[in-house]
C-alpha cells in the first residue's frame, strides 16, 4: 500500500529505502528517511497522511533513540502535532506518547514469547519497564504480579494509565525511579523473574537484577552483540552473559530479538540463576 502511495512521488528503489523504516503506531505513523530523500519528506508525508486512513500525523523520526529515557525526536511531517495515541496489541490497549516515551511495535514478538515463558503466581520485576507493554501483556495472559519500574516520570505516568485501562489494577504496580535504588529500597530478593529491557547498558545493571532475584530465578537479559553471521549471535550471546555474571547460571536459551544496525544484533539470553 505504502509503494501504491508513493507512485508519482518516488522511484521504486527509494520507496523500497521508505518501506524498511516505517512504523504505524495507534494512527501515528512515524518514518526514518534516508538523507538522499530528506528534501522530500514533507511530500512523503502528506501523501501518506492522504492515503492510510488510519493515520492522524505523520512524523519522521529526527535523532537516534537515545539519552537515559531511550527517546527520539520527531519533526511533525503532516497531520496533527499530537504525538500521543492509543495501540492495541496481544488483546491490550497502551495509551503511549512516541515522542516522550521509550516505545517499539517491533518488540511485539518477544512481549508475547515472555508472557508465554511466566509461570502462574510469579512475582516479575521490569527493571525497565516503560509504558508497560511487557508488564501489561504478560499479567493479562498469566496470574502474576508485576513491578514495573522506570526513570522517566512520563513514562511511569503512562504505565498507571494503562494499568487501569486493562483493568489490571492491584496486579502491576507502576513504579518511578532508577532501577538500582528501587531494588536497593524494597525489592531484594523478590522476583521469580527479572526483566532487564536495556541492551545498551544491561552489564551495568546485572548485580541489581541479581539483587532484586530469589535465590532462584530466571534473568531475561537483553544485550547488543557484533557478529559478522547471523547464526553466530545465539552463541555469542550466552558467552558474554556467562563473561560478566558472578552467580551460578544455566543458560535456557538465546536468541535474536531485532537487527539493529550492520551485522549488529539486539539479542536476549534466558538464565536461570542461583545464589
Ligand atoms: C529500551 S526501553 C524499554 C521500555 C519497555 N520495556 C518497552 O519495551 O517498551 C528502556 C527503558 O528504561 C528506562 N530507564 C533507563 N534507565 C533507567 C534506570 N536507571 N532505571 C529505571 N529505568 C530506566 C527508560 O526510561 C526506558 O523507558
Amino acid at each position: 500500500m505504502l509503494k501504491q502511495a508513493m507512485i508519482g512521488i518516488l522511484t521504486e528503489v527509494e520507496a523500497d529505502e521508505i518501506y524498511g523504516a516505517f512504523d504505524q503506531i495507534g494512527n501515528i505513523i512515524i518514518l526514518r528517511i534516508p538523507d538522499s530523500l530528506l528534501h522530500k519528506r514533507k511530500t512523503i508525508g502528506e501523501v501518506l497522511l492522504d492515503k492510510v486512513k488510519t493515520a492522524r500525523s505523520v512524523y519522521c523520526q529526527s535523532s537516534p533513540v537515545e539519552g537515559d529515557f531511550r527517546i527520539r525526536k520527531l519533526e511533525l511531517l503532516a497531520g496533527e502535532d499530537k504525538t500521543e495515541t492509543e495501540y492495541k496489541e496481544h488483546g491490550c490497549r497502551f495509551k503511549l506518547d512516541v515522542e516522550k516515551t521509550f516505545f517499539s511495535p517491533r518488540l511485539s514478538t518477544e512481549r508475547d514469547r515472555i508472557a508465554g515463558l511466566i509461570k502462574e503466581d510469579e512475582t516479575i520485576i521490569n527493571m525497565f519497564g516503560g509504558v508497560g507493554m511487557f508488564s501489561i501483556v504478560a499479567a493479562k495472559k498469566k496470574k502474576c504480579h508485576v513491578y514495573n519500574i522506570d526513570i522517566n516520570p512520563d513514562a511511569a505516568r503512562l504505565c498507571s494509565e494503562n494499568i487501569l485501562l486493562n483493568k489490571l489494577k492491584g496486579t502491576i504496580e507502576s513504579i518511578e525511579g532508577d532501577a538500582t535504588k528501587i531494588i536497593e529500597e524494597r525489592l531484594l530478593e523478590t522476583g521469580d523473574r527479572v526483566l532487564m529491557l536495556l541492551p545498551e547498558r544491561s552489564d551495568e545493571f546485572l548485580d541489581s537484577a541479581i539483587k532484586a532475584a530469589k535465590k532462584k530465578a530466571i534473568i531475561h537479559y537483553y544485550c547488543h552483540i557484533h557478529a559478522e553471521k547471523k547464526d553466530q549471535v545465539a552463541s555469542l550471546a550466552p558467552q558474554h552473559f556467562l563473561s560478566v555474571v558472578n552467580v551460578k547460571s544455566e543458560i535456557l536459551g538465546a536468541k535474536i530479538v531485532r537487527p539493529v544496525g550492520p551485522r549488529f544484533y539486539q539479542a536476549v539470553v534466558d538464565a536461570a540463576i542461583s545464589k
